[in-house]
């Protein structure tokens, strides 16, 4: 209690705390990136960073960067999926993109079936796309109109040379199959399906280079509740089936919680705390996975769960508050949090979080 007090009493020199944050930020970084690889990891994220140019001067030189990925890090084993939660503009799917590597990283490193490819040029990058794939939220606006079912699904299959050329309708038609789509279907455009059937397209389209990962960007959240729960449970038996492992993007927490084997919650581009679906949904460790979570009623009588109500707007991912990110909405807010940025610390094995108070 003594302690507290006098922390509250302290004054801070913010910029000597953001230099000394930074300076042993870069040192972990640096030390972390020279690991060897885990081999048998298919997915290993050190310290992802992404921003994006916001102002520029007339001579194209950038004045201001949005950090919307602010160091994030993670490992996925073969067959694992993660789901990564958080509110709209945290950074989801800019995470997702910049692993695929549709956005060039701004750091840190990305290692994918023991290569390191965050440097990866395009042609480097052929050969690897086809092992990492991506679904997205809108079925609708994600297939090309004027193509039929059977084009669709037969160009990557051609492009990748997946299977010899006589064979690809063959390959196709087992395809829709897997993913419940008749075969009557390959002759059909995708305006005469709806939605449900439009992801299964778009899930069939992923599957049919066989990649070993994909990124499912809110694939459900553009669905009726009764078609989700059959698209999950499609992409579920079909990760049995095929060993696949998923990055699974979704602010929906039900959702997260019956797909993901670990979670990531994600606060305005930073990891606030990550650890198995267990970890998280039983013991939460920061107030920001509390407050999701409190809007989930959870019908366990055994789990913990410190109920907090989430007040305020997200402040801008232009300019995020100094100290701890979530300080300007976290009831449990201290003087400390508002100017020194938590370190994100392992708590117990594999559960991480940053908070001051843990
Ligand atoms: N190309 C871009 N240029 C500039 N800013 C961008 C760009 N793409 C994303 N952002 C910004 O980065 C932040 C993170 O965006 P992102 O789309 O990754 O969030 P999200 O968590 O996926 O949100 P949602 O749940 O709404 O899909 C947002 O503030 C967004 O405005
Ligand atoms: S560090 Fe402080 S403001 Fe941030 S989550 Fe913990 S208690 Fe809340
Ligand atoms: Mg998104």
């Amino acid at each position: 209690m003594a302690d507290e007090k006098v922390m509250e009493q302290k004054t801070y020199d913010d910029a000597a705390i953001a230099a000394e944050f930074q300076q042993k930020r870069q040192k972990q970084i640096q030390e972390d990136c020279a690991k060897p690889f885990d081999p048998d990891a298919l997915l290993e994220v050190r310290h992802l960073r992404k921003c994006f140019p916001i102002e520029k001067t007339l001579t194209g030189k950038v004045t201001r960067e949005l950090v919307a990925v602010d160091d994030i890090s993670f490992k996925l084993y073969p067959g694992e999926t993660l789901g990564i939660v958080g509110e709209s503009g945290c950074g989801k799917t800019t995470a997702g993109r910049a692993i695929l590597k549709l956005h060039q990283p701004t750091g840190g490193q990305i290692i994918f079936n023991g290569q390191d490819i965050t440097h990866f040029n395009s042609s480097q990058m052929r050969d690897i796309r086809k092992q990492m794939q991506i679904i997205f939220q809108d079925p609708y606006s994600s297939l090309p109109p004027r193509d039929t079912v059977g084009g669709i699904l037969s160009e990557p299959v051609e492009v990748h040379k997946i299977v010899p050329k006589d064979q690809v309708k063959e390959h196709v038609l087992a395809l829709m199959e897997k993913c419940g789509l008749r075969d009557y279907y390959f002759e059909r455009y995708p305006h005469e399906f709806s939605g449900g059937q439009r992801q299964r397209i778009c899930i069939a389209r992923a599957l049919a280079v066989d990649p070993k990962l994909i990124i499912c960007d809110e694939p459900v959240s553009a669905l009726d509740v009764s078609i989700q729960a059959q698209i999950i449970n499609l992409l579920k038996q079909l990760q049995r089936e095929m060993g696949l492992s998923y990055v699974f993007i979704s602010h929906d927490l039900s959702v997260v919680k019956f797909i993901s084997d670990k979670i990531g919650v994600m606060y305005l581009g930073a990891m606030m705390e990550f650890g198995t679906k267990e970890d998280i949904f039983r013991e939460p460790l920061h107030p920001y996975t509390k407050a999701l979570f409190s809007a989930v009623p959870n019908p366990d009588p055994t789990v913990k769960m410190d109920r907090i109500k989430l007040e305020g707007d997200i402040p801008s991912p232009a300019n995020p508050p100094k100290g701890c990110r979530f300080h300007t909405r976290c009831p449990y807010a201290k003087e400390v949090c508002k100017h020194v940025p938590p370190e994100y610390k392992e708590h117990a094995p594999g559960h991480f979080a940053a908070c001051h108070l843990l």
